[in-house]
């Protein structure tokens, strides 16, 4: 073996949360890791346009401009976490180019244009690591690439956004204000440094893209996934889905249909007895249905420093490794050989079938649930439960039903004709509904 005492040079780019997390955390376990790796890892130039009080660097040369560090000839792996996807493209680019390994937490930079980094990487002979990019702590990437190998995936279905997760355990649990909530996962390290990327979803979405393409061998198609975030949910929709019997969750599925592939990521109800219903706090969970192993589910902390830095540095442990082999990439970056991924279609969301939770707000009247069902039914729309509240004081009667398995065009159709009725009342409230059973 070369170089096995030599110690692996790491510049970090960007000392903010899980910068500062990955720095503390190399040298905490240095001990330990060194045994794993055969060689220490040791951080000799981060860049960081200011000081983290939190992240002491003491002697570690720092740059005040990140090209510095990328541009040092002593560094053997670029670690990319200053997060965004203009700078920190350029910063993974110029290092790749330069023959450095990348490890980066980066899920937006990779989702939206990790097809040409992955091409570059290859070219160049170097590695592009990311397991910290999905489900911070929970090792999904090497489960889908490495564990799973000798699977073909069927379906996916994940709480992949911690701070969305943390949101909605504390609104629902406790009856705290959304904007309290969202201000804690701030100052907890949780949040995107835009959190709207959490609350409406883009962050899930380009987390799922990144797992779908690890699934089924397809290249990164962030632009196709359907997204709706968390912000209009209401406490009264979790209390009616719970008399029901089930929980809201956030969700980024991607399942194999024989139309194509579905790619979305929306509130979905879950029955309250499947594990990954029970998943709360900034706690993420991945449901993936393979064959033959069946339902596996993998389930941990989703971000925060500690747990993102221990992903980040269990890929620099891979990449030092791998360094020291002298090898070629062990495992494609996509998990499929780049030759060998297909083009399979991926769905429009009213292609898409799957069941629905519907509220209503209707005139206390006669006849106005029979319309209801009347046009459900001429969509070809069964109906598994209903639910009649007693009327407001204003005469208005909340109606919950959950419907059967339909396609989505469908179900736009009907509830526009609802909507159009004299006696309803607001828009109909649609959320779907995803069994989940294997
Ligand atoms: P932070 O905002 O805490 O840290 C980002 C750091 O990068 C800051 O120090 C920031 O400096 C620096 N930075 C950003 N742009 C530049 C620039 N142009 N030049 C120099 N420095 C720059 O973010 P996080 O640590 O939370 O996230 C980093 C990455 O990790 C993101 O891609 C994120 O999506 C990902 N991630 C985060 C997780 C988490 O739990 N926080 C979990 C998994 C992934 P300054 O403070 O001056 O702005
Ligand atoms: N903002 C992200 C989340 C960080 O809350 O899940 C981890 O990717």
């Amino acid at each position: 073996m070369r170089d096995k005492q030599k110690a692996v040079r790491v510049g970090i780019v960007g000392l903010g949360t899980v910068g500062g997390g990955a720095f503390r955390l190399l040298s905490e376990n240095a001990d330990e890791i060194a045994r794993r790796t055969g060689r220490p890892i040791v951080v000799s130039h981060v860049g960081a346009r200011r000081d983290n009080p939190q992240c002491l660097t003491g002697s570690v040369r720092v740059s005040r401009d990140v090209f510095d560090v990328v541009h040092d000839p002593d560094i053997d792996i670029i670690v990319e976490v200053m997060g965004g996807t203009t700078t920190a493209r350029e910063v993974v680019t110029q290092a790749i180019l330069q023959g450095k390994h990348v490890v980066t937490a980066n899920k937006a930079l990779l989702a939206e244009h990790g097809n040409e980094i992955f091409a570059l990487a290859e070219k160049q002979g170097v590695y592009v690591a990311f397991e910290a990019a999905v489900a911070g702590g929970v090792p999904i990437i090497k489960v889908l690439r490495e564990g799973l190998a000798a699977n073909r995936i069927e379906w996916l279905a994940g709480i992949i956004n911690g701070t969305g997760n943390y949101i909605m355990t504390e609104m629902l649990e406790k009856g705290r204000d959304f904007y309290e909530v969202l201000k804690e996962a701030q100052s907890l390290g949780y949040a995107e440094a835009d959190p709207s990327f959490d609350v409406e979803g883009t962050d899930a979405a380009h987390k799922l893209t990144i797992l779908a393409s690890l699934a089924f061998g397809i290249p990164l198609q962030f632009k196709k996934v359907y997204t709706e975030g968390i912000t209009r949910l209401t406490a009264e929709d979790v209390a009616y889905a719970s008399e029901l019997g089930y929980h809201i969750k956030h969700l980024g599925i991607a399942r194999r249909t024989q139309q194509g592939i579905e790619l979305r990521v929306h509130p979905t109800l879950i029955p309250e007895a499947r594990l990954i219903s029970n998943v709360h706090g900034v706690k993420n969970a991945v449901l993936v249905v393979s064959h033959p192993v069946g339902p596996t589910l993998y389930y941990g902390a989703g971000a925060g420093a500690g747990p993102t830095a221990s992903a980040i540095v269990a890929d620099l442990v891979d990449v030092a490794r791998a360094m020291a082999e002298g090898a070629g990439s062990r495992v494609p970056h996509l998990a499929f050989q780049p030759d060998a991924l297909d083009d399979t279609r991926v769905l429009a969301m009213d292609e898409v079938c799957t069941a629905y939770y519907l509220r209503l707000q209707a005139n206390d009247r006669p006849g106005v649930l029979a319309e209801v069902t009347r046009i459900l039914s001429q969509h070809g729309i069964s109906i598994e439960a209903i639910l009649q509240k007693a009327a407001h004081a204003a005469g208005r009667v909340p109606v919950i039903l959950l419907t059967k398995v339909v396609q989505e065009a469908a179900m736009n159709a009907a509830i526009a004709e609802i909507e159009a009725l004299e006696d309803i009342l607001d828009h109909v409230v649609r959320i779907r509904l995803e069994n989940l059973d294997a």
